[in-house]
């Protein structure tokens, strides 16, 4: 199989605060951009499971500067193509895999840029399932937690039993034949708002297998997430 990767990183990162700060996709943690750590974790599994990579990363108009500052510091040689996302996630995916579709992949992996500690395991597990013959393929963890449903008054109105619970990660993987007409179909139905990939393909009627995510494979979200990043690589740089 051939894969693609679609990196998405148009949002306005709203939830992680102190706008003056900039998006979070190009926070530095440890160091550097987030989206940079992101792109090299894909970089690195490409040069050690000798598998050629095809990147689209997409970015918001307002970010060249920032992105092309970022980009100066990845290694050299990436096959890497930028095109502007929209005004939701799903609609940067579809400009993603609309400009991937000019190189023609078997497969896709549609990646959040805010998703920094995505690991050689688990894209190998991705890719492994991929490769078996699973059209659309997602990384879960099994949700700990104990979950209750609240009403409007603030009250808890139920206890939802976590078996069979799972929270989705990314990078979400697809058959890129499958995966770009059921997001074209999705946009042209004027459904704008799936939060993720996977959604679609349900929507659409694939199949989606799970393959086990990693819990270090957590999303950057709000300030505390960005500043429990750069923790990390501080930490595991000593
Ligand atoms: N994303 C995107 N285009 C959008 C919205 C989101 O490419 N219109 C990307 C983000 O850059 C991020 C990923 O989708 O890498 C996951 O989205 P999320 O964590 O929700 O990021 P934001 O939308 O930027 O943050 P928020 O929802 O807090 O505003
Ligand atoms: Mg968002």
């Amino acid at each position: 199989i051939s894969c693609g990767v679609v990196i998405v990183a148009a949002g306005r990162g709203e939830r992680a605060g102190a706008p003056e700060e900039g998006p979070k996709q190009y926070r530095l943690i440890g160091g550097r951009p987030v989206i940079c750590h992101t792109l090299e974790a894909f970089a690195t599994w490409a040069v050690e499971a000798s598998r050629k990579l095809v990147f689209v990363v997409v970015i918001h108009p307002d970010d060249e500067a920032l992105f092309e500052k970022a980009r100066q510091l990845l290694s050299p040689g990436l096959d890497l193509t930028v095109v502007h996302g929209g005004s939701t996630r799903q609609l940067s995916v579809l400009a993603g895999l609309r400009a991937l579709s000019l190189r023609a992949p078997s497969h896709v992996m549609i990646q959040d840029a805010a998703r920094p500690f995505v690991d050689n395991a688990l894209l190998e597990r991705c890719h492994d399932a991929l490769s078996v013959g699973h059209d659309a393929v997602l990384p879960a963890i099994a949700v700990a937690d104990t979950l209750k449903r609240a009403g409007a008054d603030g009250l808890v109105s139920e206890t939802v039993p976590r078996t069979g619970l799972f929270g989705a990660q990314t990078p979400q993987c697809f058959r890129f034949a499958s995966i770009l007409p059921a997001h074209e179909e999705a946009a042209r139905s004027a459904r704008t708002d799936f939060t993720d990939d996977a959604s679609i393909a349900e929507w659409a009627g694939m199949p989606v297998t799970l393959v086990e995510g990693s819990p270090d494979n957590f999303k950057l979200t709000t300030k505390r997430d960005i500043a429990m990043a750069d923790q990390i690589l501080n930490r595991t740089a000593l």
